[in-house]
């Protein structure tokens, strides 16, 4: 992967002003990352997004087409700074001519795609079927969908079909509504661009955060009234937090600080500046963080895993075709170059490495109970209970 030299940036090419559609940070202010992630034919643009500073990477893909002109996977913020970079990539490899929305249920990723679709009016939309918002479940229309050029992957045919195969997961029935990914193998250049099924966490933070470190500072911490102290080691502090969090929801270890001595914290604190959320900070880190971080990392010795939130709220009841899907991934071709929309990318695997995972899925406690899971399996349990999510996820509605 080769990052590609950036002028920088005037603030106002940053500027993001559809953020309260989802109020989610950085909010306002989208910096971003322009990689080459296969020489002349992928390339990645990657913002961070999260919720209260648990922020990992979110990325689109843009991948040049065999038959010329450029396709973007998996929509992101289209800043000033973004819609230059690709109207320079259309100077070398032509137009944008095809825009995909991969998941029905992903808002980080959907929420982007009116704006991308007015950035480039010429290219045509595909989306994943059973697209559905909440808590209205609105036309496409309504959504900001363009309707003249908005077609459904499947049901409407399948883009570039001589050149890419399109692999679907799902549809799931989550209850408000469906989960479906769909898969893309670019044949020419190895691509396996997907959306949220699969990652790759590294160990160390993403150079990404070298835009902002704010989140690693602010999780490395252990009180509020600490500062924000830039080195090495709070860099990677903050990112072990920040992955406990993003994948467990809340981490087994953690404990929540009581309502006096967190109040007692925040008077203590030296600095009160909106990077700081002015000195609130109410988490407690006993000692055995650390091997919480280590466990999660040696569960899985493969350069792939399925997220623990999606394994154990979405896929808890359809292991079957997880597996399935990884065995229909598996057989496309010997080598890819995988790219999903969130951590690590590209990330070379082979087809035997996507069996393995499949293997180690069929023989492990699948979606457990227990340790860093328990949060997660309450909050299915609680779903399950009050029938908001069926016990048959595969099987069809009526
Ligand atoms: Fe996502």
């Amino acid at each position: 992967m080769q990052s590609i030299h950036q002028r920088p940036h005037a603030r106002s090419s940053q500027r993001w002003s559809w953020w309260p559609l989802l109020p989610t940070f950085p909010y306002g202010k989208r910096q971003s990352r322009f990689t080459e992630l296969i020489t002349g034919q992928a390339w990645a643009v990657e913002q961070l997004h999260g919720i209260w500073y648990v922020a990992v990477p979110i990325r689109m893909t843009i991948l040049k087409l065999d038959q010329g002109g450029l396709l973007l996977y998996s929509p992101l913020a289209p800043t000033q700074e973004v819609i230059e970079f690709i109207c320079q990539l259309e100077q070398s490899y032509g137009h944008v001519k095809t825009i995909i929305l991969a998941s029905s249920s992903g808002l980080e990723h959907k929420i982007f795609l009116p704006a991308l679709a007015r950035a480039f009016p010429a290219a045509d939309l595909w989306i994943s079927p059973q697209q559905w918002s909440f808590p209205l479940d609105l036309p496409l229309a309504w959504l900001g969908f363009p309707r003249s050029r908005t077609h459904i992957l499947f049901q409407d045919g399948l883009p570039h079909s001589e050149e890419i195969d399109w692999l679907p997961l799902g549809p799931l029935n989550l209850g408000l509504g469906t989960f479906l990914e769909v898969a893309c193998y670019h044949r020419s250049s190895n691509a396996l661009l997907i959306t949220d099924a699969l990652v790759s966490i590294p160990q160390q933070p993403p150079t990404l955060f070298d835009l902002n470190p704010n989140p690693l500072l602010f999780h490395a911490r252990d009180s509020g009234s600490e500062p924000l102290l830039d080195t090495p080691l709070q860099r990677l502090k903050g990112w072990q937090r920040i992955v406990l969090f993003a994948n467990y929801l809340r981490p087994h270890s953690l404990q929540v600080r009581g309502f006096l001595p967190l109040v007692n914290d925040f008077l203590k604190a030296q600095e009160r500046r909106a990077i700081n959320h002015f000195g609130f900070y109410p988490f407690i880190w006993p000692s055995g963080w650390i091997s919480e971080v280590e466990d999660f990392f040696t569960a899985v010795p493969l350069p792939i895993r399925i997220a623990p939130v999606l394994e154990r709220l979405v896929f808890v009841r359809a292991r079957d075709s997880f597996v399935k899907w990884l065995r229909d991934l598996s057989s496309l071709a010997e080598e890819f170059a995988l790219i999903p929309a969130h951590y690590d990318a590209p990330v070379l695997i082979s087809s035997l490495n996507l069996e393995q995972l499949a293997e180690s899925i069929e023989t492990c406690h699948w979606a457990p109970d227990d340790g860093s899971w328990q949060i997660l399996a309450k909050i299915d349990d609680l779903l399950l209970r009050y029938g908001l999510v069926p016990a048959s996820p595969t099987t069809p509605e009526n």
